[in-house]
């Protein structure tokens, strides 16, 4: 049963039995060497926690005001491309389950769920993520994103190209599937994933225009042509055109985190894109107490590795005011659907609560400021 798993590591392990191999590395891993993947899970790990006890901890609260909004934890759920590979309709099943759980969900460029859809079929705290493919489509996807109600989006910007991503090529993982025999027997081992999931390559449904009616044309369009002129100016012209919260996602320099919020972005994700981009690049965590103690900032919110409720509260006590999960909400939706990612929300959720009661404190609106201490420094 999906609702007895235990911990994201069990819900990652269901995962890697019911996917294909290349599927499941392509969710998994990072680019080259996976050093910032790795990097990203070691930055929790490197920070040990002080309780501070003898207080009283019978009542606890991990509700966050991010802007005006009151959330109950402070986590939501992070764009994910080509989900819908992990389980059919993974957008919506995710977005559903992040929106029974009241937290925001940021619907990925790369979906396999169109803008229009999710938002008929989920609802709750919708956010749109951004790829600028080039800017037409892009202008054209805002403008979508805005009619169907969304009200936050997420301009993506550490994807001038694409990451190297040696699992993938290893694997012949590509969009759409060529079924070359490998591929093919690899799919074979996996006749449940197979049975389920097996509809065809899924359309990245947001891109289906006459210039890529199909899903080979697509991929093209994700892959092999990021604008990578994209500049300040052109967040700027963003900016102007965008009514509504805007966040930068993939900041890890906290100049530019000034400089995005001095243009009026409202919110600063800093990401290394799960290590699935630069290799080598610093983490979030890395960045974060910098752009934490920037003056008349918005948002900042971390992402890459977080898989324990405590490395939520490590996040909050180094100045985050929350973070996104990636891989740890698919891993639950690639091994149980709608009912595996609310399980990955709900594991998140109730370790924080331990954690906070444990190391004695009641509230993320306060946390001692020695709450942490770097390990082997
Ligand atoms: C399979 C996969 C697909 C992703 N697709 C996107 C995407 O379409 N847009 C985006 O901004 N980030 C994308 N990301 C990055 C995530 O939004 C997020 O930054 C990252 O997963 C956080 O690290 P974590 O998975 O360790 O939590 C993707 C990550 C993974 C693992």
């Amino acid at each position: 049963m999906i609702r007895a798993a235990v911990n994201i590591a069990e819900l990652r392990q269901r995962a890697r039995q019911r996917l294909p191999r290349l599927v499941f590395e392509y969710l998994d891993g990072g680019a080259e060497d996976e050093l910032s993947l790795r990097a990203n899970r070691q930055g929790f790990d490197d920070w040990r926690l002080q309780p501070r006890l003898l207080r009283d901890v019978s009542e606890r609260s991990q509700a966050v005001s991010w802007w005006d909004r009151e959330l109950p934890s402070p986590m939501a759920v992070a764009p994910i491309g080509l989900a819908g590979v992990f389980w059919p309709k993974a957008d919506i099943a995710v977005a559903q389950a992040a929106a029974a759980a009241g937290l925001p969900y940021i619907l990925s460029t790369a979906s396999n769920s169109s803008i229009e859809e999710v938002a008929e079929q989920a609802g709750g705290d919708l956010w749109f993520q951004l790829y600028v493919i080039n800017r037409s489509i892009a202008d054209g996807l805002v403008r979508r994103a805005l009619a169907a109600g969304y009200r936050t989006l997420v301009l993506t910007i550490d994807v001038a190209v694409g990451g190297k991503r040696e699992r993938d090529l290893f694997n012949g993982f590509t969009q759409p599937f060529r079924l070359t025999p490998r591929v093919l027997w690899d799919m074979a081992r996996r006749p449940h994933w197979l049975t389920q999931n097996w509809r065809g390559a899924p359309q990245l449904a947001n891109l289906v225009t006459l210039e890529a009616p199909d899903a080979e044309s697509q991929a093209a369009l994700v892959q092999r042509r990021m604008d990578a002129s994209y500049d300040w100016e052109a967040l700027q012209r963003l900016r102007e055109m965008w009514p509504h919260r805007l966040v930068v996602k993939g900041i890890l320099h906290a100049d530019d985190a000034r400089r995005a919020f001095e243009l009026g972005c409202d919110g600063v994700v800093l990401s290394n894109h799960g290590g699935r981009q630069l290799d080598g690049a610093v983490s979030a965590l890395d960045v974060l107490p910098q752009v934490a103690k920037l003056a008349n900032r918005g948002l900042v919110l971390i992402d890459g590795g977080v898989r324990r409720g405590s490395d939520v509260l490590k996040a909050r006590a180094l100045g985050a005011d929350g973070v996104l999960v990636g891989r740890a909400a698919q891993f639950g939706v690639a091994s149980g659907g709608r009912a595996g990612a609310a399980r990955a929300l709900a594991i998140l959720r109730d370790e924080l609560d331990r954690t906070m009661a444990l190391a004695g404190v009641a509230s993320l609106e306060r946390i001692p400021d020695d709450l942490l201490r770097r390990n082997n420094f």
